[in-house]
């Protein structure tokens, strides 16, 4: 039986029209080739994901410094924007649309990743506690070194740079990746920030990175192709915040200013004990200090998506492990078909497996009736 819903009802994302609100949530897969090239299987994955409204591509690094997991692909060399543009052009075939995430670490890396084996920067010399995974082996953190002052406008012009080759590789817009204990995050939350310069101590510095990279990155892409991933009050990668109220209550009011395509919130969700009340759903609360579209993400089911903008708290619902599984997760919704289960030791492992293999439902009725036809000769 098919159905019909709002999370089926198309969407204007300024001015890039979406068929739908299924957005599929960026996910390191750690499948790119030598060089962090995106390749052929990467092609296969995200094109066969086409008919969601929006892909989010994985994080994908904007300098060999912004390093921190292997086989992720970048976007700063000749050879990555060329990869990727094979997997643009692919999805846009398929009627796709597709932004890029752009990446940058910070303390979460290790000198195995960095130029010169150096130390990982970050805003301030604070260790993560715990551990960094490198080719299937897990290394102890390290402390990062604290930016000086005046480098801070170069990591800021390393996403603009990669802005413009993600548009150079075909991609409709980019993600500023601001969630999850990144470098972006890294200087919002007072835990990892003990700066004293005009990028620490008031919320105000602290968001001034953030901001420094938004204007960069819009300067030269234009703002309606630019959305920025935040994660309020999110405790993934040992982070943590004194006021994480204020902190991102200011963080998501500031961006009004830049008329962005989009906010995206990551629900704190499973992370959530330490949060006041008001902050449990972020989309429920932040929708009344943020004007533009919201895209929220974290433990949705169809069910709770529905609801989620039916209540006026998101516009668009983005899917992380149900896209993995479910490559036509659109399709399926709409005709109320069962859901593929995910394989959580292959999101991260080499190979297809896990990967480019989990089937259509048009794959699966094309095995079914093969095996029909197998028996009857
Ligand atoms: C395998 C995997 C990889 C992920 N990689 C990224 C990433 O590159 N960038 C990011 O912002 N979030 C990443 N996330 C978080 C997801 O985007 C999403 O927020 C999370 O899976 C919760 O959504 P879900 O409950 O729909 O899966 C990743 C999550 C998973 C499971």
């Amino acid at each position: 039986m098919s159905r019909k819903s709002i999370l089926l009802k198309s969407y204007d994302l300024s001015g890039l029209e979406l068929p739908n609100r299924f957005v599929m949530a960026p996910l390191t897969r750690q499948r790119a080739g030598k060089g962090n090239v995106p390749n052929k299987m990467m092609k296969t994955y995200y094109s066969q994901r086409a008919s969601a409204g929006l892909i989010i591509s994985e994080g994908s690094q904007i300098s060999q410094q912004a390093y921190g997991y292997n086989d992720s692909p970048g976007i700063f060399t000749k050879d990555q924007v060329k990869g990727w543009k094979k997997i643009t052009e692919a999805v846009h075939k398929n009627g796709g649309r597709i932004f890029l995430q752009l990446w940058h670490v910070g303390r979460h890396s290790h000198p195995v990743y960095q130029p010169d084996e150096q130390l990982p920067v970050a805003p301030s010399a604070v260790k993560e506690d715990g551990q960094i995974r490198y080719r299937g082996k897990k290394l102890e953190t390290v402390t990062p070194r604290a930016l000086l002052t005046e480098e801070i406008p170069g990591v800021a012009n390393d996403y603009a740079d990669a802005a413009v080759n993600a548009i150079k590789a075909g991609f409709d817009g980019v993600e500023i990746h601001g969630a999850n204990g990144y470098l972006i995050d890294q200087f919002l939350q007072d835990a990892t920030n003990k700066r004293t310069d005009r990028y620490g101590g008031s919320i105000e510095n602290r968001s001034r990175f953030m901001k420094e990279v938004v204007e960069a990155v819009c300067n030269r892409i234009g703002k309606e192709r630019v959305g920025i991933r935040l994660s309020p009050g999110g405790a993934h990668g040992d982070m943590s915040d004194s006021d994480p109220k204020k902190t991102f209550t200011y963080a998501v009011k500031s961006l009004n200013q830049y008329n962005l395509a989009y906010l995206h919130l990551v629900e704190p969700f499973m992370e959530s004990a330490h949060l006041p009340q008001e902050m449990k759903h972020a989309a429920a609360y932040f929708r009344k200090h943020y004007n533009g579209t919201i895209i929220t993400c974290g433990g949705y089911d169809f069910e709770k998506a529905e609801e989620v903008i039916s209540a006026g708290h998101a516009d668009l619902v983005a899917f992380g492990r149900l896209f993995i599984s479910n490559p036509d997760l659109a399709e399926r919704y709409k005709k109320n078909a069962p859901l593929n289960d995910w394989d959580c030791s292959t999101f991260y492992s080499n190979g297809k497996k896990g990967y480019i293999d989990y089937p259509t439902m048009k794959e699966e009725d094309e095995r079914i009736l093969g095996m029909r036809y197998c028996c009857k000769r």
